[in-house]
């Protein structure tokens, strides 16, 4: 239920590559909510931590940072590099890191008029009442031939196998974690982009959307 007074949450989960950050940011330019990519919030806490010289890996210290952090500064083109997304999963396995970067991304989700949040556990921890949760699949090989077109479109080079077994690597580590896994809501739509575009991805979303808002 939304109502002036409630914000609209819209959850988008799924692993890398598969397509929900398209998704959520069409679904927030449609519906004129805030965009909150959480994955960003764990790739700066590693980065802050590399800049700083410090350990990945001392919980104490990343949490302190992680709630530090200035969510409205976010830049996705310095936080995209692939180091820093793997950095970013090895910080996200630690309980006190993630309920720095929860609280953060919760008070984000209640800003009116609503958001749209895309993460690992947005559905099952983050937001587990917003309006509708989505979890965005595709199969490995498409999620790194995706990847694998994005580098070598922006003038990068890149080795597909390599891409893969990274993507692979960075699946186990998010789905096999003790604290929040990378897993579906019970009640999330499955969208399995393997075959659709992200067009039809969208347009599939927007109408379990729209009919959400009507109940
Ligand atoms: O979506 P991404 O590649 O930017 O995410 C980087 C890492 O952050 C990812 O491997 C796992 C972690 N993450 C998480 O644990 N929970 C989230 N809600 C978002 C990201």
């Amino acid at each position: 239920m939304t109502s002036d007074q409630t914000p609209l949450v819209i959850a988008v989960d799924g692993p890398a590559a598969a397509g929900k950050g398209t998704l959520s940011r069409r679904l927030a330019a449609h519906y004129r909510l805030n965009h909150l990519d959480t994955g960003l919030t764990y790739r700066a806490t590693a980065k802050a931590l590399i800049d700083r010289g410090l350990p990945l890996d001392d919980e104490a210290v990343a949490a302190r940072t992680a709630g530090g952090l200035d969510l409205s500064h976010l830049d996705r083109s310095v936080l995209s590099a692939h180091e820093i997304g793997e950095a970013a999963s090895r910080v996200a396995v630690m309980p006190q890191v993630r309920t720095a970067l929860v609280e953060a991304q919760r008070g984000f989700s209640q800003t009116m008029p609503g958001a749209v949040l895309d993460g690992r556990d947005i559905g099952t921890v983050v937001c587990p009442d917003a309006l509708i949760k989505f979890y965005v699949t595709a199969t490995p090989e498409v999620r790194a031939k995706r990847r694998f077109d994005e580098i070598t479109g922006n003038g990068g080079s890149a080795d597909l196998a390599s891409i893969q077994a990274d993507i692979e690597k960075r699946d186990a580590r998010d789905s096999e974690r003790a604290d929040s896994p990378l897993r579906p809501a019970a009640d999330a739509h499955l969208l399995d982009t393997t075959e659709m575009g992200i067009e039809a991805a969208f347009e599939a979303a927007r109408r379990l959307v729209d009919a959400a808002l009507e109940h």
